[in-house]
């Protein structure tokens, strides 16, 4: 079966998500979406996701639209869906990143590469821009040594 990443965003709904929640929805997601071998990683910054999913495309659309109905988040943005032909985020089958709870020098390090928005790294909508800040957290999650406890 063909393999496809997709990525988007959305604005969290946190009157009904709280850090509980997330904790519990990191790993349900995790053991749901290694059972369908969907590999990834969603990033929170300040009230906005960006989540990038990896795997056969039809386990990756049909987990597209139950997020689509997820009341957790809401406003989801697709900004890109393409085939691809090896994965680039194979290490989780979810890993969340708080961005705001990352270790000071980890911040520091996207500060001065993404512009912020009310004091968090602000999402970008941009395809490129978005795939860009994915590959830095996930050196950052990779790479903890170097900037600390970034989970
Ligand atoms: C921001 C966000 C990211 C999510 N990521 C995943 C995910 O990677 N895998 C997954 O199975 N569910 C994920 N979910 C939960 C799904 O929307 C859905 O609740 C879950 O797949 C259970 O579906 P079911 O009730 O049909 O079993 C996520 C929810 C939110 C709000």
């Amino acid at each position: 079966m063909p393999l496809c990443r997709l990525i988007y965003q959305s604005q969290t709904s946190w009157d009904q998500l709280t850090n509980e929640l997330l904790r519990d929805l990191a790993v349900k997601s995790a053991k749901s979406n290694q059972r369908r071998h969907i590999s990834g990683l969603l990033i929170l910054s300040g009230e906005k996701f960006l989540q990038v999913l990896e795997g056969p495309s039809e386990e990756v659309n049909a987990l597209y639209a139950k997020l689509i109905r997820d009341r957790r988040h809401h406003d989801l943005v697709l900004i890109s869906y393409e085939q691809i032909a090896t994965r680039c985020f194979e290490d989780w089958s979810m890993r969340v990143v708080d961005l705001d709870d990352l270790p000071p020098t980890a911040r520091e390090f996207l500060r001065n590469k993404y512009p912020e928005v009310d004091g968090s790294i602000e999402i970008p909508e941009d395809a490129a821009k978005a795939l860009a800040l994915l590959f830095d957290a996930q050196a950052l999650c990779l790479d903890e040594t170097e900037f600390g406890d970034a989970s």
